[in-house]
């Protein structure tokens, strides 16, 4: 099947100001990956791993003056030679974004009804009427009561967790076919994110919508993405199985992240979470050395792995840049059952 996004080699510079003027940093550093339709693809890795980057990539909202290359495919459009009009049109339509904090989406001014039904409007295709009856149809079915009545309230008046819910709710009434999410419960008390994430998962199920999922929580990652997809220092270093991601890492970085996860060591008679943190401290694509950049925090590292970057090596259906990934696959699932 053909994938609805296509990313391939891109590679995102952001300008910074230094001591001799502005440069630019590299931020992403080749990074590939397919989205086919009605499928989800986590993104998971260390704060400044790329994640948020690579997500704003796709819908191009990156920072002023950021230089851009590689392949963006959307529905087998360029997405990186669009026009204004055209970009307008994919964010409206095709891709809908949801970020971490609900109320950045919003404008605090003016009316829920405002913020859902306007863009669906604009768009053409369906009248006020159609859409007015759609969107609430659609907050009823993300757990908003009394729906007429939120449309004709403001963003202050309603809680973080409802207006996420209504945020979701819009982004499906656009119809999209790739939904791109953001941590988007992140900002959210424990209760309502789960709440809020089997909403997510059930509407994007319903449609057959595909997802790009960006977060730091592995469990979540594997719990509701077909594929998860490790990001380091701007690189995604393995691509797998979310199925399979946990049980059988291939990459040291995977093993490293599965193994810090909070655990209860109830046999020891613990009851705190027992905390295993990576050595060393995450490293920007900018900053990496120029072998593998995970190399300075790895257990497995060996000289060969300082000297040049591992290329991506395809097997199946999963994606790993080590060059040791086939002699350690044994090593890394004993190490993650060990810390299970
Ligand atoms: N506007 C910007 N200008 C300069 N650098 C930026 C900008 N936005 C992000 N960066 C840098 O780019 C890198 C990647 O940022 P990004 O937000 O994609 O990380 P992330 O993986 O989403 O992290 P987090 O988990 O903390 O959200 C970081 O080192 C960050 O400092
Ligand atoms: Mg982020």
């Amino acid at each position: 099947m053909a994938p609805l996004l296509s990313v391939e080699g891109l590679v995102v510079d952001l300008p910074v100001r230094g001591p001799t003027g502005r440069t630019h940093h590299r931020i992403i550093d080749g990074v590939s990956f397919d989205v086919a339709p009605g499928e989800a693809v986590g993104l998971v890795g260390e704060s400044g791993s790329g994640k948020s980057l690579t997500l704003r990539s796709v819908v191009r909202l990156l920072p002023e003056g950021a230089e851009v290359r590689g392949s963006l495919r959307f529905a087998d459009a360029d997405v990186l030679t669009m026009n204004r009009k055209q970009l307008n049109a994919l964010r409206s339509s095709g891709v809908a974004t949801i970020f971490q904090d609900p109320r950045a989406a919003v404008n605090p001014m003016r009316t829920v009804g405002d913020f859902v039904l306007e863009g669906p409007v604009r768009a053409g295709g369906r009248n006020r009427d159609e859409v007015l009856r759609e969107a609430l149809g659609l907050l009823t079915d993300v757990g908003i009561d009394r729906p007429e009545q939120r449309l004709r309230q403001y963003p202050h008046e309603l809680s973080g967790g409802m207006l996420q819910r209504i945020v979701i709710a819009a982004a499906i009434l656009s119809r999209p076919q790739l939904l791109l999410a953001d941590e988007p419960t992140t900002a959210l008390d424990v209760t309502t994110q789960s709440d809020v994430i089997a909403i997510l998962d059930e509407q994007r199920h319903e449609r057959g919508l595909a997802m790009v999922f960006v977060t730091h929580d592995l469990d979540l990652a594997a719990a509701i993405c077909d594929r998860t997809c490790v990001m380091y220092a701007g690189r995604i270093v393995e691509d797998q199985l979310s199925s399979t991601l946990h049980d059988a890492p291939q990459h040291p970085y995977t093993a490293a992240l599965v193994a810090a996860r909070p655990v209860l060591d109830i046999d020891a008679g613990c009851e705190l979470p027992v905390l295993r943190a990576i050595r060393g401290r995450p490293a920007s694509a900018y900053e990496a050395p120029s072998g593998c950049p995970f190399e300075p925090r790895c257990n497995h590292a060996e000289p060969a792995c300082s000297a040049t970057r591992p290329p991506e090596v395809n097997s199946g259906c999963s994606r790993v840049a080590c060059f040791r990934a086939s002699e350690l696959r044994g090593i890394l699932a004993l190490e993650v059952e060990t810390h299970a």
